[in-house]
């Protein structure tokens, strides 16, 4: 594993934006797992001002989602769908059929998960895979305890995570208690890896990634088990390492 220390999150978002360039430069059609939340948001800006300035051709990337509410209607802004459409794909002049993801509407949620893993497969795998951590060390929505051979599932939210996400909501009780994720197996299937943690409220969650046994208590350990893992943090994500 690599770990990257820069100044702060632009920094962060620059470095990983011009590695999703160099990686398009080589393979102009890779597939790219994005993910939500506020930390990867200065990526995508730095990758869409590049996408601009014509320093990369990202007309024939192909996007792929980390995980997904259960349970959002179609078309609600904080589905994941909506947020990955409106954050990545569409700032990129993507158009929808660039982009998959788990569907967190359908009837049988067991098998939208099994269908999603295959769809990877099918798409040729994931070239390169952004990540964030949550605050009690999750990847995707792999909470603490998730097997680390897991595949795309069905999962409960912890308590402290629906809090944390409670800023995109009116208030607790709309954000969903379920929610489909990439396993964490999936997630380990991607050619290369690349974390970005910003702030110091994620400084204890990467020192226990990084520097801590490999344990299912803490998911994002799971990446010391692939062959190129970029972890890159600000220094006060660093602060505890
Ligand atoms: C959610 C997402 C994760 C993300 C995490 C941290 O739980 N499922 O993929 O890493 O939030 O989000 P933030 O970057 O806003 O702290």
């Amino acid at each position: 594993m690599e770990v990257v220390i820069v100044p702060d999150s632009a920094a962060g978002g620059e470095l990983i934006a011009e590695a999703m360039a160099n990686l398009l430069r080589r393979k102009p059609d890779a597939l790219l797992g994005v993910a939500t939340g506020s930390t990867p948001l200065p990526i995508y800006e730095a990758f869409a001002a590049k996408v601009r300035a014509a320093a990369v051709d990202a007309s024939q990337a192909r996007i792929c989602q980390l995980d997904e509410y259960v349970g959002l209607p179609s078309g609600h802004p904080e589905s994941y769908r909506s947020v990955v459409l409106r954050e990545v794909v569409e700032p990129l002049g993507l158009s929808e059929s660039s982009f998959i993801g788990p569907d967190g509407t359908a009837d049988d949620i067991a098998a939208a998960c099994e269908e999603y893993d295959q769809a990877l497969v099918a798409a040729g795998g994931v070239d390169l895979q952004l990540l964030g951590i949550g605050t009690d060390g999750h990847i995707g929505f792999n909470e603490p305890c998730s097997s680390l051979a897991s595949r795309t599932r069905i999962k409960t939210l912890t308590q402290q995570t629906r809090k944390d996400n409670a800023r995109f909501f009116d208030s607790i009780d709309d954000v969903p208690h379920h929610v489909i994720t990439q396993g964490i197996g999936t997630i380990l299937e991607a050619r290369h890896l690349v974390l970005l943690a910003t702030g110091e409220a994620k400084a204890d969650a990467v020192a226990l990634a990084v520097e801590g046994p490999l344990s299912a208590l803490v998911p994002a350990s799971a990446l010391q088990l692939h062959p190129h893992a970029t972890v890159v943090v600000d220094e006060a994500a660093a602060s505890q390492l």
